[in-house]
């Protein structure tokens, strides 16, 4: 499997000076890394400092969101092209949106046919709702949605999964080792395998996400179906982020 992928997922969070300053810890401390590929998603109007920070570093941009069409009157919209000239990942249908701001499959299906069209890596979010598990669906729901968001793309160019139970993310309550490896291992797997065969869908890095911090990141990314982790609330430290880099290329490169 190829270079193990930590991505920092910054939210709503932060102001300017302390984006600027993130990057560039972020930037000293893993910069030069080459075991994992690194990527940080701070919030749209922070993206061109942050940008600069890292620019001679190893360190990829990533966006939280895009919109599909490449311009038009969307006010307060930003562009799948917009984003794809100083970006090159694309979170897209986070559970956060789907949940705020009714993001639905179809919607995420047709940001991530943009985002492959215009050259950047889209991220995809799946996960179930506490519900939705308590009732044995949590399989079946996540394979719904990465079928749907995929619906129609031939070709999953620089495409990246992660697993995100949503009764997982900011709880401090992570999902267990046993429950990744069933939906991710299990799941998620046979869905990319029925829509791409086998050998197309193990090139997709899947990743796991959900409270993820440095103590618990190496039982998650020992499982062989993981390739690296999408962090939250931990991403907005740097020593903490930094470990959970280091802790993940150790792990990998040590398979
Ligand atoms: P968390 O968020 O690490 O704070 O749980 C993860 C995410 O939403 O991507």
């Amino acid at each position: 499997m190829s270079t193990p992928l930590v991505v920092g997922n910054w939210k709503m969070n932060g102001s300017l000076h302390e984006a600027r300053t993130l990057a560039k810890e972020i930037s000293e401390t893993l910069g030069n890394t080459k075991e994992v590929k690194i990527v940080v998603c701070p919030p749209y109007p922070y993206l061109l400092a942050v940008k600069n920070e890292i620019e001679k570093s190893l360190i990829r941009l990533g966006a939280q969101n895009c919109h599909w069409e490449e311009k038009g009157a969307l006010t307060g919209e930003v562009s799948i092209t917009m984003v794809s000239e100083i970006c090159e990942y694309v979170i897209v249908g986070h559970s956060e949106r789907r949940q705020f701001f009714s993001e639905t499959d179809e919607i995420v299906n047709q940001k991530i046919a943009s985002a492959i069209k215009f050259g950047l890596s889209p991220i995809l979010c799946v996960g179930e709702n506490l519900s939705q598990r308590e009732n044995g669906e949590a399989s079946t729901v996540v394979s719904r949605q990465i079928q749907a968001s995929l619906e129609g793309i031939q070709s999953p160019d620089g495409l990246t999964i992660a697993y995100e139970p949503i009764w997982a993310i900011g709880t401090g309550v992570p999902a267990t080792p046993e429950i990744v490896s069933e939906v991710m291992g299990g799941s998620i797997i046979n869905t990319l395998n029925r829509l791409y065969g086998e050998q197309r869908a193990e090139q997709i890095p899947l990743l796991y996400g959900g409270s993820v911090t440095g103590e618990n990141v190496e039982a998650f990314v020992a499982l062989d179906c993981v390739n690296g982790a999408l962090v939250g609330g931990a991403s907005l430290r740097s020593n903490e982020f930094s470990d959970i880099a280091l802790i993940t290329s150790r792990v990998k490169t040590s398979d």
